[in-house]
């Protein structure tokens, strides 16, 4: 419990429709497991997982992890599907961490370490298909939106150090980060190493510009993002 700060905790707990208010860290803390253990009894993480039927891949990824397009219902949502060569405390840092970003980041439905996988919701485009379809041109809606995710992730204390473009995408014409595979925590050995406590806005943010850049994309593309570069 002591990783988790009482702001983020909270935000669990949001997730999880967990009432928040008025209630002490270890309170909520207690309140989270039982939220999962009452869900577990109910129903296996295996028979939840089946309830989202596979439509077909949509993403093979940098790591070994398949991603599927699946229907609940009329709904649509992404399944994230972890193989066994990746370790049950990595699964688990990235859904901590995707949960973490709540509101950055596709919102969690559902997953299991166990059933290694994670259910999401689903986004519209790759960042970089809507930039190729607008002649180039990111506009100053989207880049604001960029400065307000990494700063956020800045002081949620979570580095998204994973600089594949392909991890932003868009919903609802805004931005969300899709991919928490090789985030870290920010503490302290790592601001060391970093030399900034504030690693997003310092190094992330620069290798977007950069893919922006080899992108041969109109400069006023990146004009907004370039003022926070020092
Ligand atoms: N929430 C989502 N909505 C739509 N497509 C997604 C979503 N999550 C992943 N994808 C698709 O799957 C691909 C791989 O997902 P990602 O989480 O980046 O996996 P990896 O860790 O293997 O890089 C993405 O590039 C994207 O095409
Ligand atoms: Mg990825």
């Amino acid at each position: 419990m002591h990783k988790f700060s009482f702001y983020q905790l909270k935000n669990i707990a949001e997730d999880f429709g967990i009432d928040s208010y008025k209630k002490s860290k270890p309170d909520l803390y207690q309140m989270i497991l039982k939220h999962f253990s009452d869900e577990e009894r109910e129903i296996t993480p295996t028979q939840r997982k089946c309830i989202y039927k596979k439509i077909k891949q949509i993403g093979k990824g940098g790591t070994d992890s398949t991603v599927y397009l699946t229907k609940k219902g009329n709904k649509e949502y992404v399944m994230k599907t972890f193989p066994s060569t990746i370790k049950k405390a990595d699964i688990k840092k990235e859904v901590q961490n995707q949960l973490l970003a709540k509101g950055l980041s596709p919102k969690v439905i559902d997953f299991d370490y166990n059933d290694r996988y994670i259910i999401m919701e689903k986004m519209d485009t790759h960042v970089v298909d809507y930039i190729t379809k607008n002649k180039g041109k990111f506009p100053l809606k989207h880049q604001k939106r960029l400065i307000e995710i990494f700063t956020a992730l800045d002081n949620n204390d979570i580095y998204q150090s994973d600089p594949n473009i392909l991890n932003y995408m868009l919903k609802d014409d805004k931005i969300f980060m899709i991919d928490f595979g090789m985030s870290k925590p920010i503490n302290k050995s790592l601001i060391k190493k970093m030399g900034t406590d504030k690693p997003n806005m310092k190094y992330t943010l620069l290798s977007f510009i950069c893919k922006l850049k080899e992108g041969n994309c109109d400069p006023k593309s990146y004009s907004h993002l370039i003022k926070y570069v020092n």
